[in-house]
């Protein structure tokens, strides 16, 4: 069972630091565990073309830039770790990018089941990271993750401060790191059941309304999980 533990920060020091403790902090053998860091790579913005969702292959025209090589580790996950700075009351561009060149898996659903945890960092009060862990949660709900836990860390230093080598010091941090992780690794190997809310119902209609009516990639993808008669993809 594979636990992907995306960076989701241009750097490797605050968001990086909380996703290491999470990571380092599972130790069960039944899960083995990857970090990326999309700084790693240089992604183009999407273009806007909508071939991913409308052209066969039905993937992004984009193929240098290492998308594919990113998806390819998504799609081998069975578990996710999202760590990222909050850049001006959201998420960092660098992960925005990588959003927006996925749209073809935001109407499909194809980590349905599986498991994934929020995490922010940021130099403001951790209440501030509100808008940004609702916002990965809409996503998170998109790509049919369940999210599994959330935590935002005040780092307590300005950006380039001297927090930024320490956010393991900071009281609490290690202790909560390990909780959520905990948390998640038990989820990827229970399971247990998933009871969809009344925004997951709507989503799951909405969408179901759009894959009928559309077609293209997305129709095809709900054929094939037989969802299209159904209320949610959980039940
Ligand atoms: C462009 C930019 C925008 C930021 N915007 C915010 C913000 O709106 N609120 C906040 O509390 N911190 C903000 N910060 C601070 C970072 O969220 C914080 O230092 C974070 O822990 C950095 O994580 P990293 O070390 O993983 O890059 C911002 C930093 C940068 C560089």
């Amino acid at each position: 069972m594979r636990l992907l533990g995306i960076n989701c920060s241009p750097r490797k020091v605050n968001s990086y630091g909380v996703l290491k403790l999470m990571m380092d902090s599972i130790e069960d053998p039944r899960i083995d565990k990857k970090i990326i860091s999309l700084g790693d790579y240089s992604l183009e913005h999407c273009k806007g073309c909508c071939a991913c969702l409308f052209r066969e292959p039905y993937e992004c025209i984009q193929t240098t830039d290492g998308l594919g090589t990113i998806q390819e580790e998504f799609l081998a996950a069975d578990g996710f770790i999202f760590s990222m700075p909050v850049y001006i009351m959201t998420v960092p561009g660098i992960l925005k990018t990588f959003i927006d060149r996925c749209t073809n898996w935001s109407h499909v659903y194809p980590f349905a089941g599986k498991y994934g945890t929020i995490v922010a960092t940021l130099a403001a009060p951790a209440s501030v990271a509100g808008s940004t862990i609702d916002y990965m949660r809409s996503w998170l709900r998109l790509l049919g993750i369940v999210v599994s836990g959330e935590l935002a860390i005040f780092t307590r230093g300005g950006y380039g401060g001297p927090m930024d080598t320490a956010i393991g010091d900071i009281p609490g941090v290690k202790t909560e790191a390990a909780v959520l992780a905990a948390q998640l690794s038990s989820d990827m190997i229970e399971r247990p059941t998933f009871f969809p809310d009344a925004a997951d119902l709507a989503t799951f209609r909405t969408l179901r309304q759009k894959a009928e009516a559309i077609g293209g990639h997305d129709r095809e993808m709900w054929e094939k999980h037989g969802w299209l008669g159904k209320d949610h993809w959980s039940c």
